[in-house]
């Protein structure tokens, strides 16, 4: 049975790309809320409701046995809704990047940074402080860097700009280690790691993976699918991020369950 992925777009294809480069023969079905995106500045009720509808699309209608919330806001709101309403392994994006980042930290000062959904939650901050109370936190909402990266500005000098507006507070307060809290981050990696060459990157599409290893070693017929709720212009430009043997469907938001 396949592995489920799900985001509130195609951000979380960073996620679906890397699990499927590391796990070829697994079965993936990657679901992406293009109707309904951003998540990210939603309210909590209103994440958790997407989620489950999100889940139960891929559970009920294609039978995923492994659910991967890709999605840092969903993964920070809604992660134990989902493990108490469904009876499969259900894998956060929150987790594994707080292993990573304490594993790589030096000095104990951590940056993260999110939607505002994912930093108002604290759930990174939390899980970070108790596995290493002694440690200092730094989180701060990026909201612009969603829209600068689905409009394909990756490299344009605005993002610079921006990357120095919004990460600078946290180098000043001498964090080492910066993680990566939304799915559509790892594709400024580059931006980020040029501007601060000394700052430790923790990208959540890359650590997830230990997790699913340590669930996960079947071997199936490696079928790559992607639904979408919505195929945005928008989309056009984030298409690289398609692997070249998926297949894509648009599927109606009412074939999402209501719950
Ligand atoms: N996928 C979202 C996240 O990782 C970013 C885009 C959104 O706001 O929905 O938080």
């Amino acid at each position: 049975m396949p592995i489920g992925i799900f985001d509130s777009g195609v951000g979380g294809l960073t996620v679906y790309k890397s699990i499927s480069k590391f796990f070829p023969d697994a079965d993936l079905v990657y679901l992406g809320d293009c109707a309904r995106v951003p998540y990210g500045n939603k309210s909590k009720e209103t994440i958790i409701r997407y989620s489950l509808e999100c889940s139960s699309y891929l559970y009920e209608k294609h039978n995923v046995d492994v659910l991967v919330v890709a999605c840092n806001s969903a993964s920070s709101y809604a992660l134990d809704v989902l493990r108490n309403y469904f009876d499969i392994p259900v894998i956060g994006v929150v987790e594994p990047g707080v292993e990573a980042a304490l594993d790589v930290s030096k000095n104990g000062k951590i940056g993260v940074i999110g939607t505002y959904a994912t930093v108002n939650s604290n759930a990174y901050k939390r899980n970070l402080l108790d596995k290493a109370p002694d440690i200092q936190v730094f989180q701060k909402a990026c909201p612009l860097f969603v829209p600068l990266v689905e409009e394909g500005m990756i490299n344009h000098p605005v993002t610079y700009h921006m990357v120095k507006e919004y990460i600078q507070e946290l180098v000043d307060k001498g964090i080492d280690t910066l993680i990566l809290g939304c799915t559509h981050y790892p594709l400024l990696k580059g931006v980020i790691s040029s501007v601060y060459p000394e700052i430790k990157i923790v990208d959540s599409s890359e650590v997830i993976i230990d997790k699913i290893k340590s669930i996960y070693n079947k071997k199936e017929s490696g079928f790559r699918k992607v639904f979408l709720t919505d195929i945005s212009p928008a989309f056009k430009k984030l298409e690289s991020l398609l692997l070249e043997n998926s297949k894509m469907e648009k599927i109606e938001l009412s074939e999402l369950c209501k719950i």
